[in-house]
């Protein structure tokens, strides 16, 4: 078993250990005193795994009742948040309970987001079941729903109690959800560190998961850093967006649909280094992509993107903050004028 703690202004402990899904109680128990939690989780973490997770919680004497909503990103709003709510007042939890995010990212975004507001705040864990959760989303204490305005554009800062990464979870992916996943552990990769570049560029999509353990590790280790020094995203952390300004403007493009964060990201990625770095590096970059199948380029047209790199979270002002990476393992963050990004994006 290996454990990382994150050393935020409340830490938490990540625990990576295979079959740990069915000693979650073991460590939940240890962790929080309540005896009573509501799992949040979707219609397909729920069929494969929300039992095993209610009989581990069991052998340690805590009660769970579970709260399912349909699965994708459209059910991350607020309709599902207030039924979310409506749900603990029905079950009577209180502010020394405390919820599980058992899911990918959508679900641990709108259960940390519940657990942040609900009673003005109740301690949370993440059992992050995919590869882009487990490395990304379940770490560092993002939490967030989608408006009609935009993707993620209410939330909170709420880090976890505690964090239960099981690998063994991870084999039941559709390849589709680990190629989203290794996009973000190539962005890793590319931010902050070139052995992590060169064992996923030395690997496939077919063969990855001999190495699982070791990139989970180094992937959530490189977030627990660059989290502790920039818990509330206002400088270093901007470095996780690298790929991710022109990738969400593809996948709001895409309309959210047929189209996963991780493309956006990986073409994201591609396009800026094909712009701005040398042609060897972003020609390195898009082979490495490649191999998880993944895009290094859209068919989305510059001149519509644009508009919806200008709605992006990352804008201040008239400014938008972009990340280049001049060379493997080092990322630098560039702030220009919304003008300047849209000529550099057009040249
Ligand atoms: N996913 C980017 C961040 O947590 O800052």
């Amino acid at each position: 078993m290996k454990t990382i703690t994150v050393r935020t202004s409340s830490p938490y402990d990540i625990i990576i250990e295979r079959g740990s899904l069915d000693i979650c109680g073991k460590f939940i128990s240890s962790t929080l005193k309540s005896k009573k939690t509501v799992i949040i989780t979707d219609d397909i973490v729920n069929n494969l795994y929300a039992q095993r997770l209610v009989k581990s919680l069991a052998d340690y004497d805590i009660q769970a009742d579970v709260f399912v909503f349909p699965n994708g990103e459209h059910s991350k709003n607020l309709n599902t948040l207030s039924d979310i709510y409506d749900f603990l007042c029905e079950k009577n939890i209180t502010r020394s309970d405390f919820l599980i995010a058992l899911g990918g990212g959508v679900v641990g975004d709108i259960t940390g987001f519940a657990a942040a507001s609900f009673l003005r705040g109740i301690d949370f864990v993440q059992i992050p079941t995919t590869l882009l959760a487990q490395i990304d989303s379940s770490v560092g204490g993002k939490t967030a729903v989608d408006i009609k305005g935009g993707k993620n554009l209410v939330g909170a800062f709420k880090q976890p109690a505690l964090v239960i990464c099981d690998s063994d979870v991870l084999e039941s992916l559709p390849q589709t959800e680990l190629s989203c996943g290794m996009a973000e552990a190539i962005k890793y990769g590319m931010i902050r560190d070139g052995n992590l570049f060169e064992l996923i560029e030395n690997h496939n999509i077919s063969d990855i998961s001999d190495v699982m353990d070791e990139l989970v590790y180094t992937c959530i280790d490189i977030k627990r850093d660059v989290v502790e020094h920039d818990e509330f995203d206002t400088g270093e952390r901007m470095i996780l967006n690298f790929g991710h300004t022109l990738g969400h403007a593809i996948e709001g493009w895409h309309n959210y649909t047929n189209y996963t964060h991780g493309m956006g990201v990986s073409a994201g990625m591609c396009i800026i280094t094909e712009k701005l770095c040398s042609q060897e590096l972003s020609d390195r970059l898009k082979k490495c992509v490649e191999k998880y199948n993944l895009p290094t380029n859209t068919d989305a047209p510059m001149n519509e993107l644009l508009p919806f790199c200008s709605k992006d979270k990352k804008r201040e002002f008239q400014n938008i903050n972009y990340i280049i990476c001049p060379e493997i393992g080092r990322a630098e963050i560039c702030k220009v004028s919304v003008a300047e990004f849209e000529k550099l994006m057009e040249g």
